[in-house]
């Protein structure tokens, strides 16, 4: 059975976003053996992860990534079985929030959500998750 599994996290403080530049570089070789596809975006520490594939290996390989000590705190968002990819084109393709540029940043910025200190921040419920995943995917692919 396909599923998709979507999750967000605080990274601890030591990783920044040439470590996530590195954990997808790794992640892609491990991925493609798994058949697993899906995009992993960056917002400061704030980091969202779409993982889809075969039920038992997306399954498995959340177990591995909620067991890295890199993570500060994991949240669930959503799992569940799907028809077809949405991610397929991508292996595990990280993005940076914070460096979109133009347009695409005032779209960015109306899809996070403001926390108490008035940042930006990742959403954590699906609705907002998805569609800002599925924003990224678009214009990432349109390039
Ligand atoms: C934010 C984040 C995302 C990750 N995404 C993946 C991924 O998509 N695929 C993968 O194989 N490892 C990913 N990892 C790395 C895994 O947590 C783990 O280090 C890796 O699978 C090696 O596990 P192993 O040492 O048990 O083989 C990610 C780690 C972090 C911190």
């Amino acid at each position: 059975m396909l599923v998709r599994l979507i999750y967000k996290s605080r990274l601890k403080e030591s990783v920044g976003w040439a470590d996530v530049v590195n954990i997808a570089s790794n992640a892609r070789g491990k991925n493609e053996s798994l058949n697993i596809t899906g995009m992993l975006i960056m917002n400061g520490a704030g980091v969202l992860q779409v993982l889809e594939g075969e039920s038992g290996a997306v399954n498995d390989l959340y177990g591995r990534i909620c067991a890295d000590e890199r993570h500060g705190n994991l949240q669930l968002i959503s799992f569940g079985a799907l028809g077809e990819r949405h991610f397929g084109r991508w292996k595990m393709k990280e993005v940076n929030l914070q460096r979109m540029k133009g347009d695409f940043r005032d779209v960015v910025a109306s899809l996070l959500i403001k926390d108490e200190q008035g940042n930006l921040t990742l959403p954590s419920d699906f609705e907002r998750a998805y569609a800002l995943l599925a924003f990224i995917d678009t214009i990432t692919s349109a390039r």
